[in-house]
């Protein structure tokens, strides 16, 4: 495994000769180190953070001083992963310069390597702006959970001729754009191998099936720490809720029944500054 931190390039090489991109989100440091030890080649810190580190019910609570702060902590335990800051509801949807500035934050303060936001078509122009100033851009079609007010709910994009038109459009015109990037949410597996052997850029899938150049979970939903939603396209490998909450249970039966702390968590001190102390104060 290559210590050095991955590029553009170097996850362009692996789309083009075959090899699946791994993609988790991350919100903290020791997690972004495990990620990173582990191996996998990107993390995007996403605006997911407002529900399942911070319990809002959807993403659109994220704040951009919410984000950068998430993103800080997440670089520092990242020297081959690549970090990808998600930006927040609010962040994008106004003018080019402000788009920029805000992508310019994550850069500057949280150093993260890319910025990803939930362009459509009305934001091709703030992308393009964006690669210019030299930033790498992932972009991100099919479900945009941004946009649950008028989606109604988080369902499938692109199953109907009008939102599979509006995948594949959005999707070329990200990368003629300069997205270097794109991950597809929600969209029927066909649909996502269908764009990804028309564009020239990696895919990046969550909920896009295995057709994508790459995979994405939500890191909470893989460890099974996050239960007020579970998209059907999540895979649980592992139970931390349950196994946090039996520690956190032992912990409190050591501590009530005299089992914790031992003499190995405890500092000794000499008797003869104990006996010093009693004498001075009774
Ligand atoms: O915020 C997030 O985790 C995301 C992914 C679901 C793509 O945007």
């Amino acid at each position: 495994m290559s210590q050095k931190k991955h590029t553009v390039r170097t996850l362009q090489k692996m789309r083009d000769e075959g090899q699946t991109i791994t993609m988790l989100t991350a919100y903290d440091y020791p997690t972004a180190k495990q990620i990173n030890d582990a191996g996998i080649d990107m993390i995007l810190v996403g605006d997911s953070c407002a529900m399942v580190v911070h319990g809002h019910p959807n993403t659109l609570n994220a704040t951009m001083d919410m984000m950068v702060l998430h993103c800080r902590a997440v670089s520092r335990g990242c020297d081959r992963t690549m970090v990808v800051a998600d930006m927040p509801f609010g962040s994008f949807q106004y003018g080019i310069e402000e788009t920029m500035r805000n992508a310019a934050r994550f850069i500057t303060e949280s150093k993260v390597d890319a910025v990803k936001f939930e362009a459509t078509h009305n934001h091709i122009e703030k992308t393009k702006a964006i690669v210019d100033m030299g930033i790498a851009v992932v972009g991100h079609v099919g479900l945009h959970p941004q946009a649950i007010g008028v989606l109604g709910g988080m369902t499938v994009q692109g199953k109907s001729v009008e939102t599979a038109r509006k995948v594949v459009s959005e999707a070329l015109a990200l990368q003629d754009a300069g997205a270097f990037a794109i991950i597809f949410e929600a969209v029927p597996a066909k649909l996502s191998a269908y764009v990804t052997n028309k564009l020239n850029i990696p895919t990046i899938s969550i909920g896009g099936g295995p057709g994508c150049s790459g995979q994405l979970l939500v890191t909470p939903d893989v460890l099974g720490m996050f239960d007020a939603f579970t998209p059907s396209f999540a895979k649980r490998y592992t139970n931390f809720n349950e196994q946090m909450k039996q520690t956190f249970a032992q912990y409190a039966e050591d501590v009530t029944s005299g089992a914790f702390p031992g003499k190995e968590h405890s500092y000794e001190m000499s008797d003869d500054v104990m006996a010093a102390i009693e004498k001075e104060f009774g």
